[in-house]
């Protein structure tokens, strides 16, 4: 396992993904690491769906947007979901509208960066019919699937996306202020 900010700095979006099988051991410490985010008043309402038949891959393929359907090739693609029922009304709006999504990617990238850290590639993907995904997985109304996580190893060797300086996001005391 290597440090936290190796893992941070060396997690990147992978597309395209080897046949090298993920062994369930991997697959089990990923869910476990997930749900080790924390979440608006430890509701946990992320869910978790591991998809590694081909047939069902083939049904989220259908339900993604963008023309790159080998990237649901991947060995694993794990569906992260909200329970909505679970987060409830005791946050109001503020927990159906933001909490429930800030908790699950909270789950997301807690698994995105185990899995760099334990050499595995993965790529976070948004762009799906959310009901396609709901059909293609008997997944229940009160249940929103929020992200599908491709998982594999690398089967391309792409430079990561380069970052903003960090002047355009940071700031000091005030906002605009530069951050120094
Ligand atoms: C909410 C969200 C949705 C995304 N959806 C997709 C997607 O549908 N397809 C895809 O290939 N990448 C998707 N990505 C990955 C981004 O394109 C990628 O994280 C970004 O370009 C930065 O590159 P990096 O992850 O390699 O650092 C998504 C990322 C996030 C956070």
């Amino acid at each position: 396992m290597m440090e936290v900010s190796e893992a941070i700095r060396n997690r990147k979006s992978v597309r395209r993904f080897s046949d090298a099988k993920v062994s369930d051991a991997a697959i089990k410490e990923l869910l476990e690491l997930a749900a080790q985010a924390p979440s608006a008043g430890n509701t946990q309402e992320w869910r978790f769906v591991v998809v590694r038949e081909r047939e069902t891959k083939q049904r989220l393929s259908e339900a993604y947007m963008i023309g790159r359907k080998y990237q649901l090739e991947a060995p694993v693609i794990i569906v992260v979901c909200a329970d909505m029922e679970a987060i409830g009304d005791a946050y109001g709006e503020r927990g159906k509208s933001l909490y429930a999504f800030q908790d699950t990617a909270a789950a997301v990238e807690n698994m995105l960066l185990a899995a760099a850290g334990m050499g595995l590639a993965t790529c976070w993907l948004g762009a799906f019919n959310e009901q396609a995904v709901r059909n293609a997985l008997a997944i229940p109304e009160r249940i929103r699937p929020v992200a599908m996580i491709t998982l594999g190893y690398a089967g391309e060797n792409i430079a990561k996306n380069m970052r903003k300086p960090l002047a355009e996001a940071a700031f000091s005391e005030i906002y605009g202020n530069p951050f120094k």
